[in-house]
């Protein structure tokens, strides 16, 4: 299959109900919507919601009923980047491929720009326009679980415990919880929700929730391998600010080749997790091997 193809096409759909589902620049208060969509048009690789689309596809489910919960995502995830961002977290100057937020409109801005995204996702999820062909019980079960994935349990919950480990040796455990949550959550709600919205059955949910685990946090893992030995340039971000701000890695914790192993290993097990599809999961087979191997 072709991946660049095929990741091309799903981005500008992605793209286009983005900035469909979002205000205008214009809109007022205009500073706070073109905050929103600086971050949001700055270039992401819409992995996430490529992911929900790609899962909902395996179960046999179509593009348009995924799409506002994958948008959604994206939203939240775009949140989460602008916070990681700010001088209170990270502390960097460069995302995707231009200044980051609060470089340019100020932090308030960039806190509230983050607020707003997430809150919006969350409009969009609810609203009634994304309810077409969606019976009331799988949108509760797909709100529930953005919810959750982004929230003290979730992502933020990760957030936190990264912050809290910056300059302490931390065990593989305490390492695993961090990734698992910061960037994992995130993405294994992204193939859980695709399932769900496909019709996916009970077995098919449980074989995406491992494919979304093992994939998550291979995912964590190739960016903190990007961080040491990427290209500024081709990431679009900072390289080597983890190492200079003593964070939890993997290769911190073991070094880059052992790093390296384990991020091909979770590849090996999301491939396997997804042993009962058929055709229609090579999308997500190709995505768990670009995962690893990509170089942005
Ligand atoms: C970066 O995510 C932050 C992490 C959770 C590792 P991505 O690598 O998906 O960033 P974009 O969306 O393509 O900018
Ligand atoms: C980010 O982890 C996880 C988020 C929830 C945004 P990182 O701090 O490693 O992400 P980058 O490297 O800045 O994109
Ligand atoms: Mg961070
Ligand atoms: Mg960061
Ligand atoms: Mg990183």
């Amino acid at each position: 299959m072709d991946l660049k193809a095929y990741l091309k096409t799903h981005q500008e759909r992605v793209d286009g109900a983005l900035s469909r589902y979002l205000p205008g620049e214009e809109t007022l208060p205009a500073q706070l919507h073109k905050a929103m969509r600086y971050s949001v048009f700055a270039g992401g690789k819409r992995v996430r919601p490529i992911l929900m689309i790609a899962a909902c596809e395996a179960v046999g489910g179509v593009i348009e009923t995924v799409l506002p919960a994958a948008c959604a995502m994206e939203m939240i995830h775009t949140y989460s980047l602008i916070h990681d961002d700010l001088p209170a977290m990270d502390d960097d100057d460069f995302r995707r491929g231009r200044p980051t937020n609060h470089k340019v409109f100020g932090e308030a801005t960039a806190i509230l720009a983050g607020d707003a995204l997430l809150t919006e996702a969350f409009n969009l999820l609810s609203a009634s326009e994304s309810a077409e062909n969606i019976s009331a019980e799988t949108r509760l079960q797909v709100l529930n679980i953005m919810a959750r994935c982004a929230g003290s349990m979730g992502m933020v919950g990760g957030q936190v415990v990264d912050m809290e480990a910056e300059g302490h040796d931390i065990d593989l455990p305490t390492l695993q919880y961090i990734h698992t949550h910061k960037t994992g959550a995130l993405i294994l709600a992204c193939l859980q929700c695709g399932a769900l919205l496909g019709g996916g059955n009970k077995d098919q949910f449980d074989a995406l929730s491992r494919y979304g685990e093992t994939a998550g946090l291979a995912f964590q893992v190739a960016d903190d391998i990007l961080d040491v030995i990427g290209d500024q340039e081709v990431l679009g971000k900072d390289v080597g600010s983890d190492q200079a701000r003593g964070k939890a890695t993997y290769p911190a914790l073991m070094g880059l080749e052992e790093a390296q192993r384990r991020a091909q290993e979770l590849k090996d097990l999301a491939i396997e997790a997804l042993g009962s599809f058929d055709h229609r999961a090579e999308p997500l087979r190709a995505i768990a091997r670009y995962i690893v191997d990509r170089s942005s």
